[in-house]
């Protein structure tokens, strides 16, 4: 009897990983009629992960179970996401959704995006949809930018918005990841007056190298005088390599060949600053469950 209990559990119930990502380099090199930019930028995921448990109900309701300050229910990307792919696919079923945080809001690393991106792939998954990874995309992009690429599966080197997507290899290293304590809001950083936005076409074959880091974020000039507290941790992250920002900001990032020099940098991580550190994935966690 427990053992059938289980096994039901197990087919209505996914517990799933949403990675963040880093942006190797970000150039803005236009902008769209409707607004938004036209980008040039490296996906990085990262094994990093905000957790969330999804449960199928069967009385197509969908909810949030728990409370997440400065996220109201209604307006959470991943409800939202949930209410999308059952509109698309007219399914009779509902979901409970547990989200547990552990990536910083406005800090540049997907969070939002890919809690949103792992919340369509486990319905998908959990109600027998069908939808395959192309038509993930295009619902994905509905919610956000970013959303596309944590449905893609792989690193990629993206432009349009940020969906047109490449496959791309790219180092197998180590990333430390400094929060500056700040949250920066994408559209600000997007809308301001000072942002260049003309920064010439690149053609980039090869990743896997180390060319891309010398590559800059657009976004991180407009995003230190907005908050000097990011500027302030470039310059202290830059002793060690090659810092950048991610995304629209907050966050700071600096690779690594292995895990003991991260660490050795890790300990002299000023007090202030929240930080910790990251490997490189070459897999979204949840790639097996969407069909190319
Ligand atoms: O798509 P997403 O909701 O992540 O974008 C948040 C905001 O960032 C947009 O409303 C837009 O102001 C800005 N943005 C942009 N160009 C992009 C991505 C985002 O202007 N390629």
């Amino acid at each position: 009897m427990n053992q059938a209990i289980d096994h039901a559990r197990d087919l209505n119930m996914l517990q799933c990983p949403a990675p963040a990502k880093l942006n190797l380099f970000l150039h803005v090199t236009g902008r769209r009629a409707d607004g938004y930019h036209l980008l040039q930028t490296a996906f990085q995921l990262i094994d990093r992960c905000d957790h969330l448990d999804v449960l199928r109900r069967d009385d197509g309701q969908i909810h949030r179970s728990n409370h997440i300050d400065g996220i109201p229910e209604e307006s959470d990307l991943i409800v939202r996401a949930a209410r999308l792919l059952q509109a698309y696919t007219a399914s009779p079923y509902g979901a409970e959704l547990t989200l547990h945080k552990t990536l910083p809001m406005g800090g540049g690393l997907g969070g939002g995006s890919s809690d949103a991106a792992t919340t369509l792939i486990a319905l998908n998954h959990l109600w027998q949809c069908g939808l395959r990874r192309k038509e993930l995309m295009a619902l994905g992009l509905q919610l956000g930018a970013d959303v596309p690429f944590f449905l893609f599966g792989y690193n990629a080197f993206a432009e349009g918005v940020g969906e047109v997507l490449q496959e791309i290899s790219t180092p197998d290293c180590w990333y430390l990841v400094i929060e500056p304590g700040v949250q920066v809001a994408t559209p600000t950083i997007f809308s301001s007056k000072e942002l260049t936005r003309d920064t010439k076409i690149v053609r980039i074959t090869d990743f896997s190298g180390s060319a891309h880091k010398y590559l800059r974020n657009d976004l991180q000039t407009v995003a230190c005088t907005l908050f000097p507290e990011v500027a302030e941790v470039i310059v202290w992250l830059g002793k060690f390599g090659n810092a950048k920002m991610t995304g629209s900001g907050a966050c700071v990032f600096c690779d690594f060949a292995d895990e003991n020099s991260v660490d050795e940098v890790l300990k002299q991580v000023p007090d202030r600053w929240k930080s910790w550190k990251a490997k490189a994935l070459s897999l979204h966690p949840m790639a097996h469950l969407v069909q190319a």
